[in-house]
């Protein structure tokens, strides 16, 4: 192991997943970010989410090729080529040298040689060559903080009928307490709420999608998830003024009661009204947000029964779509139980005595991924208020 030996910092090798890679040896107070090339063992969940939304969406399709422009010490792009089963080939890069370098020295050890081309690029540059010579059918946009500014050229560099996948970890922004950084960087006018996770992955979805319809693409997510410290989204991208314009209609604003939750889609702004109509409370607006489906139910049924689901290594991962897979994909907020039972003025029921009562009342409700104690229904808020009282024996 010549080439780790003349490396200026500490390394140990780890496994994970099929992968045996060559990390910096790191002290745990140092932050991610401080090390001098990315692997940080608590994404790993990340990346097998990217391995098994690859594998069922691509399967069937023949042998796809990978672009990861900011690939850090190649564990993603490494795991996406041993594990996912649809890719022959990948380019990868990283600007950092010490994370290129390490990344070579992983993808010889894992025996990708051949298969993995890697450059030391800024990821815009990477991502506009490919979009001229080659496209990828899968991009991976796995950035420190937010990945806005990699979208535009991470869209031109997939292939149509493709898919991108895109983390971010800046979720005071995407989830309404940094409101003025939701401004900027994103241009969303975003208020706090108690399902801020939904909004986090609805308001980075809606900005992904709008920058495919600026070009004249159709993004629309097949799978998304908040979890931890990071919201994924995967978008399947498709060529189109039209297949642009449907996405770009799924994008829309929520208007949210503060006094009872009262929560609906607002397609127009100019529908905005300030007074609640249920409670006379005021009404605060948020967006722009996805308004549609947050995951394709075929997809995630695919992941559920592949082959993959019964690998340990998986485990985490899989537990979090069987949650996912109960939710009313196209409900665009939930309810946290502490709040609407402080407005009852009960203590907090527990979350499947809810579930299966609004489910006896017919409608769809369901524990959310992101917060157990939070509940996805079709069921307005004045009816949920009454049930929590109901259950509370009120
Ligand atoms: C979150 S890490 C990537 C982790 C990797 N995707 C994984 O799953 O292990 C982000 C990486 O982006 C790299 N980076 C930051 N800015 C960049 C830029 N403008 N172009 C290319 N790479 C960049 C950093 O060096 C870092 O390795
Ligand atoms: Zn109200």
């Amino acid at each position: 192991m010549g080439a780790v030996s003349s490396l200026p910092f500490a390394t140990k090798i780890v496994k994970e997943g099929c992968a045996e890679l060559v990390v910096p040896e790191t002290s745990e107070q140092l932050a991610t970010t401080r090390l001098p090339a990315f692997y940080n063992p608590l994404s790993k969940v990340s990346r097998d989410i990217a391995v098994l939304a690859t594998n069922a969406y691509f399967s069937g399709s023949g042998s796809g090729t990978v672009a990861e422009p900011l690939a850090g010490t190649g564990a993603r792009v490494i795991r996406l080529l041993l594990e996912s089963g649809v890719f022959s080939e990948a380019v990868a890069g990283d600007i950092s040298e010490w994370a290129v370098k390490l990344m070579k020295i992983n993808v010889e050890r894992n025996g990708l040689g051949g298969r993995v081309s890697i450059e030391r690029s800024d990821a815009n540059l990477l991502l506009s060559r490919l979009a001229t010579e080659d496209r990828a059918s899968y991009v991976d946009i796995d950035p420190f903080g937010s990945p806005v500014k990699f979208l535009e050229n991470g869209f031109r560099a997939t292939g149509r009928r493709g898919l991108i996948g895109v983390s971010a970890t800046d979720l005071a922004a995407l989830s309404g307490s940094s409101r003025r950084t939701a401004l900027w960087r994103y241009g969303l006018t975003l208020v706090k709420t108690s399902f801020f996770k939904e909004v986090a992955i609805r308001a980075l979805t809606a900005v992904a999608a709008m920058t495919a319809a600026r070009l004249g693409l159709g993004a629309e997510p097949i799978l998304s998830v908040a979890y931890r410290h990071f919201v994924r989204v995967f978008l399947s991208v498709d060529k189109g003024r039209r297949k642009a314009y449907e996405a770009a209609a799924k994008v829309g604003y929520l208007v949210y009661c503060r006094e009872c939750l009262n929560t609906f889609v607002m397609k127009s702004i100019s529908n905005w009204t300030e007074k609640c109509s249920l409670c006379g409370g005021s009404n605060a607006a948020l967006g722009p947000i996805w308004t549609g489906k947050l995951y394709e139910r075929s997809v995630l049924e695919k992941i559920l029964a592949s082959k993959l689901a019964g690998d340990p290594t998986y485990e985490e991962a899989m537990k979090l779509f069987m949650m996912l897979v109960q939710e009313p994909e196209d409900v665009p907020w939930s309810f946290q139980l502490a709040e609407v039972s402080r407005r009852a003025r009960t203590s907090p029921p527990k979350s499947r005595a809810v579930v299966d009562r609004l489910r006896e009342l017919g409608y769809r409700a369901s524990i959310t991924h992101y917060d157990r104690a939070a509940i996805k229904t079709d069921a307005p808020a004045n009816i949920l208020l009454q049930l929590v009282r109901e259950l509370a024996g009120k």
